[in-house]
């Protein structure tokens, strides 16, 4: 895993020995538990590759930077992931990519696969690694999930959350899922929420079935 001293990563850790065994978390930021790996270092992310089963990649910019920065960090970190993987023979990688890929559409029953139309350098740079990652796939047959994450935290801060939550439950649950999943999907990262806007379809076409729904923070948020 990269990124795994950030705020997704660290909510996953309970949920991690029920999904695999043996994960070695990677981030830049130094955590218990985490070896360090700069993405922006392909050399040290070729070596990091060697001898893994699957990568989850969560690492990188998660908020709108300068271009220059989310080229690098984003861009040109997931490329060294998606080259390491490649090279080291790791047959599957699973991406977290962003609703913001798709910011500037309506919302609205957007389906998983819906053309990016980013809403910031950020939103872009995940469009971009969205399309690279389609590019390993079908260059060198790596099994590929990107996820459209809406709003991964504890617990709906506010009323978009309603529609757009991902549980910590339920991330472990999709990155679960992809961990099984073959070919190149484009997939929702979102509960089961009774206001969600994203359809389920492509969930379900990896065995994701989320649990959790926002509904039930309603009453406490404005
Ligand atoms: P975060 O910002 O808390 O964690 C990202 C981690 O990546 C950090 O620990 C950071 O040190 C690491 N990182 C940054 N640059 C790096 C580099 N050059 N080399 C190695 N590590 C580096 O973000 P969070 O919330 O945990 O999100 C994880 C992923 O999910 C990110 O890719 C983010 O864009 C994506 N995402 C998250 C959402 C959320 O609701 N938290 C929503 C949509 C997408």
């Amino acid at each position: 895993m990269t990124g795994a001293a950030g705020r997704i990563g660290r909510m996953l850790r309970p949920y991690l020995p029920e999904i695999s065994p043996g994960w070695r978390l990677t981030d830049r930021e130094r955590a218990p538990g985490v070896e360090p790996l700069d993405l922006t270092d392909a050399a040290a992310v070729a070596r990091a590759c060697r001898g893994v089963a699957a990568i989850v990649h969560l690492g990188g910019i998660s908020a709108e930077a300068s271009f220059e920065e989310v080229l690098d960090a984003n861009v040109r970190g997931t490329e060294h992931v998606l080259r390491g993987a490649a090279e080291a023979g790791v047959p599957r990688v699973v991406i977290a990519s962003s609703n913001h890929a798709t910011g500037r559409h309506d919302q609205r029953s957007l389906p998983d696969d819906a053309p990016p139309r980013p809403d910031s350098f950020y939103g872009w740079s995940k469009a971009a690694v969205e399309s690279l990652a389609r590019l390993y796939h079908d260059e060198h047959g790596l099994d590929v999930v990107c996820l459209r994450i809406g709003h991964c935290l504890e617990k709906p801060a506010d009323v978009r959350d309603l529609s757009v939550w991902l549980s910590p439950a339920d991330a472990a649950r999709l990155i679960a899922a992809s961990l099984t999943a073959t070919g190149y999907h484009l997939v929702w990262g979102v509960s089961a929420n009774t206001r969600r806007w994203w359809p389920t379809t492509g969930g379900e076409a990896i065995g994701y079935h989320p649990r959790d729904d926002a509904e039930v923070f309603a009453p406490h948020l404005t």
